[in-house]
């Protein structure tokens, strides 16, 4: 069984290699990463889309994960994007969790789902600054368009600011601080299960391995 470094209570990715610290599975990570890029060539690659927490797939990177992974986009010119459909709205305890939580600023950020609280299908990305300047500074004869049949429908708008204000007014994401460590101190016992490898989590995401 893979060592658990339950010690310092960092997040743990149970499938690293017997004996492999966690600090090492994430720099072999990054590494691949950075090799794959390499590899393509980097002007072949457009961007890196990452879920600041992968929902379905594994929940909590190791910790460093999100800033190296962005410096290796920054040092070859990938935009990173951060999918925030699951993360987003809550989840994690902030809007987004891409930079309260994981400490980073991406250049894009796609979110749904939480953002109406699924009372209405919307969908939405956002743009940084920095790509936001990128764009906007385009030379002549190169444009940017993009738009869709459906683009800013206004009941889907107003279903998303109205779900903004409730938020903001019943304090969703405070409250989500104040009980994902409960939540997540609550699982931990799952870890006595002989069928349970690991138990970790974020705020309101968890998983058992
Ligand atoms: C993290 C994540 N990204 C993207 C999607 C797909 O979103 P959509 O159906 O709005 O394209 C999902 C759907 O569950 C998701 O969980």
């Amino acid at each position: 069984m893979p060592p658990q470094d339950l010690a310092n209570d960092q997040p743990n990715p149970y499938r690293r290699p017997e004996g492999m610290s966690a600090e090492a599975f994430l720099d072999q990570k990054v590494q691949e990463l950075e090799d794959r890029i390499v590899e393509l060539g980097p002007e072949n690659v457009a961007c890196f889309i990452a879920e600041p927490s992968l929902a379905s797939g594994g929940v909590v990177p190791p910790v460093g994960h999100h800033s190296s992974t962005l410096e290796v986009c920054r040092r070859h010119d990938v935009l990173y994007i951060s999918d925030e459909v699951v993360t987003g709205f809550g989840r994690n305890g902030a809007i987004f969790a891409s930079e309260p939580v994981y400490g980073i600023v991406p250049d894009m950020i796609t979110c749904a789902k939480g953002l109406t609280s699924g009372y209405v299908p919307l969908g939405a990305v956002m743009v940084s600054d920095r790509l936001y300047r990128r764009i906007a500074e385009t030379t002549e004869g190169r444009i940017f368009a993009n738009g869709f049949t459906y683009s800013s429908h206004p009941v889907a708008g107003a279903a998303g600011l109205k779900n903004l204000e409730i938020m903001e007014r019943e304090e969703i994401c405070a409250h989500v601080r104040e009980v994902g460590p409960y939540f997540q101190a609550a699982l931990k016992p799952l870890m006595d299960s002989p069928i349970v490898g690991d138990v970790r989590g974020s705020h309101l995401m968890a998983c058992c391995r």
